[in-house]
């Protein structure tokens, strides 16, 4: 097959120079069906180039992406002030390690220190959401000493052994459970559930929680809940970890959810948008118990490296200029004022915050997203078989939302 792709057509202008790429998607397809793991299901697409709220396939075609790559395209693809900040970075050192310091690195961690919430500023990088969260779980078990972790039923938080061991779906978790930690569970919402397990178990080094259930099907809790857990564990000597993967960085109108909530984790997990698509998250700690840390706890060859960092500050520096956070919650009212449900045909529920919504139906959501996906539309399906995900780009307007809309409407009323 002829790697034929180059830096110049990913990043031109025209739709027209990838409709005359060499490749076909059928060829594309056998090779990566011939030699990858066969452990992810594909739509049948090979994507070519993105710009903003859109990307084109291989054809020219052009799909409007409000599923950015699993949560990942906040500020929309190929975001001009991150794509010229890679750029550079790669034609001046593209990595070292963390051995010595780095000007790039140094720009992201002000940029990340500057965003995160006062007493939870000192940040460890590393290169996805899951190392984040094996982080947090490791700097909370070293710092109490004891070995147990609560987590919420329906949460996902990674598939490495640490943070698989506290994703509820056993589908992901059930072939490894003799190599986990101990973990207790509670129900998501409950507090006086979580009370309760906190309560009679003394092995307990921290509670983890994604504050809106992404992959379940966007399930959210009322911010009591979130403060009662911030008592809970203040009562019992335990640590709160919030796994802001999916929420954190401005997808839900603040840096961080707990803002909304009026309280602080001790440990908050980053990722999918920190890098607007290059690998990088990080895991922000509490001054106590960064207090605590020696050198040699926690480490990584890639993380702090200088592409993923200079994505990182440019990113976060984009986010901040254009003052793009408060777009997420008009983009949630927006789109809620036109898919309401009981009005909206066969709409039964419309849940999450700014841009990570769930959007429910009274019928199984996966003839709808095939539908959206013949109208040149990208949303996600969820582990709620009548739930969408629908996760636009803050740069999304007038134009996509209502495009959005449209289209779902129209699928909607020949469902
Ligand atoms: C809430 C949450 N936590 C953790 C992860 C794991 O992140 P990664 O796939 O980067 O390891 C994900 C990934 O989807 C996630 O949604």
């Amino acid at each position: 097959m002829k790697a034929s792709l180059t830096t110049d057509n990913l990043l031109g202008s025209s739709p027209m120079q990838i409709a005359t790429h060499p490749d076909t998607t059928s060829s594309i397809m056998q090779t990566e069906d011939a030699y990858l793991l066969r452990s992810y299901r594909k739509k049948e697409i090979a994507l070519a180039r993105g710009e903003g709220c859109y990307v084109w396939d291989l054809e020219g075609n052009k799909y409007l992406d409000f599923y950015g790559g699993h949560c990942v395209t906040l500020l929309g693809h190929c975001p001009p002030p991150v794509v010229e900040a890679i750029q550079k970075q790669v034609g001046e050192l593209m990595f070292y390690s963390t051995l010595v310091y780095s000007p790039a690195r140094a720009a992201a961690t002000a940029e990340l220190a500057d965003f995160a919430p006062d007493g939870m500023k000192t940040i460890f990088f590393c290169n996805s959401g899951t190392e984040a969260n094996e982080t947090a779980l490791k700097l909370a078990r070293k710092h109490t000493g004891k070995p147990a972790i609560v987590a919420m039923e329906g949460d996902f938080h990674g598939r490495t052994l640490g943070s698989l061991s506290v994703t509820w779906d056993l589908h992901y978790r059930e072939p490894y459970l003799s190599s986990m930690g101990p973990v207790h569970w509670s129900p998501f919402g409950d507090a006086d559930a979580l009370e309760k397990v906190v309560a009679s178990n003394d092995d307990i080094a921290a509670v983890i929680v994604e504050p809106i259930q992404s992959m379940a099907g966007v399930t959210v809790a009322p911010p009591e809940f979130f403060q009662a857990m911030r008592r809970i564990c203040d009562a019992h000597g335990v640590k709160l970890i919030f796994d802001e993967i999916q929420t954190g960085i401005g997808r839900t109108g603040k840096f961080s959810i707990s803002e909304w909530f009026g309280m602080k984790p001790d440990l908050i997990t980053l990722a999918k948008s920190l890098g607007s698509g290059v690998p990088v998250a990080a895991t922000l700690v509490s001054d106590e118990i960064a207090d605590a840390v020696e050198y040699g706890d926690q480490g990584t060859t890639f993380g702090g490296g200088m592409v993923a960092m200079a994505a990182a500050s440019s990113s976060l520096k984009m986010l901040r200029e254009e003052n793009l956070m408060p777009r997420a919650t008009w983009i949630y009212e927006t789109l809620r004022d036109r898919i309401t449900p009981g009005v909206a045909p066969h709409v039964v529920d419309f849940r999450g915050m700014g841009a990570l919504i769930g959007i429910e139906f009274d019928q199984p959501s996966g003839p709808i997203v095939k539908k959206l996906f013949e109208k040149g539309i990208l949303v996600g399906g969820s582990g709620n078989p009548n739930t969408i995900r629908v996760m636009p780009a803050l740069v999304a307007g007038e134009a996509e939302v209502t495009r959005f809309a449209d289209a779902l409407l129209a699928v909607l009323g020949d469902s």
